[in-house]
């Protein structure tokens, strides 16, 4: 068993933009300018919110965290997506999720100009995706995409099943697997809370992708001996003995798991770290379209 590195190949792809950012600089083009919003208190989202604007910072991209409390009213905050939409000098918006229950969350994705959703969560960037046009891939897949490719493993032909089918994760992953091109050309199973028989169709997979958000679901037995395991589960589950009083578990447990696989991703350090590698190449790349 090998271990996709997250932090690893996250380092290296970070770099890489930190010097064509720096070398913008050089040529007197706009440095990237990324806006995040985050709406509450969310312990979660906090802790993410902060390493995205930490990530930028090292990469030399500006980044203004724009914090509310919990009962901003959904149309303060299209109001602010608005202002940021119109404001020339930034190149991508984040919002964080989940938002308050008073928020729609599609109203506030739809209200983000499709050319600076970083988060690529926008419907058009979504329908882009399904096409294959360019557009932006959400941040987690991306990231998935981006780790698979650093580690050059061999996806072309192989049966992938991912297992979840939200909007942010499960099934874009699933667009992206099948796509001819990098960490595509997979035959795709994607797996949710009706399947009948998963454990037969897991079993299967030479690829799985686990992004259901339950800790430790994804069990031994049900991994065919040699397969890629991707693990984007990440749930704070109590536990007194630790200091913060949480550890972090991801949807494999992994320590049953990972001696059956040829490569899988640890929790954390696994999918967490390129997630926000891929914002970044996104923040980036949403600059060089706007700006050259
Ligand atoms: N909540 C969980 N994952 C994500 C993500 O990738 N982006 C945003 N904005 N919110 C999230």
């Amino acid at each position: 068993m090998q271990v996709l590195d997250g932090k690893k190949a996250g380092q290296a792809i970070r770099e890489e933009i930190r010097l064509q950012v720096a070398q913008r600089l050089t040529e007197g083009k706009k440095i990237p300018h990324l806006a995040a919003i985050l709406v509450g208190n969310n312990g979660a989202s906090t802790t993410y919110v902060g390493a995205k604007v930490k990530a930028c910072e090292e990469a030399g991209i500006r980044s203004t965290l724009h914090h509310f409390e919990s009962d901003l009213t959904e149309f303060q905050l299209l109001e602010k997506i608005r202002d940021l939409n119109n404001d020339p000098d930034i190149d991508g918006i984040l919002v964080q999720l989940p938002l308050p229950k008073q928020i729609r969350e599609e109203e506030v994705i739809r209200a983000i100009d499709p050319e600076k959703d970083v988060d690529g969560f926008h419907p058009i960037n979504q329908g882009l995706l399904m096409q294959g046009l360019p557009g932006f891939i959400p941040a987690t897949p991306y990231g998935i995409v981006l780790l698979l490719q650093h580690y050059k493993i061999e996806t072309t032909g192989k049966e992938a099943v991912v297992i979840g089918r939200s909007n942010i994760v499960g099934r874009p992953m699933s667009i992206l697997l099948s796509q001819p091109g990098p960490a595509g050309n997979c035959t795709v199973t994607l797996c949710h809370s009706k399947t009948q028989n998963l454990n037969e169709h897991i079993r299967r997979a030479d690829i799985v992708v686990a992004a259901l958000g339950q800790p430790e679901f994804v069990k031994a037995d049900m991994i065919k001996a040699g397969a890629v395991v991707i693990d984007v589960g990440i749930t704070r589950v109590d536990n007194p003995s630790k200091k913060s009083g949480f550890e972090l578990k991801g949807d494999v447990d992994f320590s049953n798991v990972s001696p059956l696989c040829s490569w899988i991703t640890p929790v954390p350090g696994g999918v967490g770290p390129m997630t926000i590698a891929a914002l970044l190449q996104n923040t980036l790349l949403a600059c060089v379209r706007r700006n050259n």
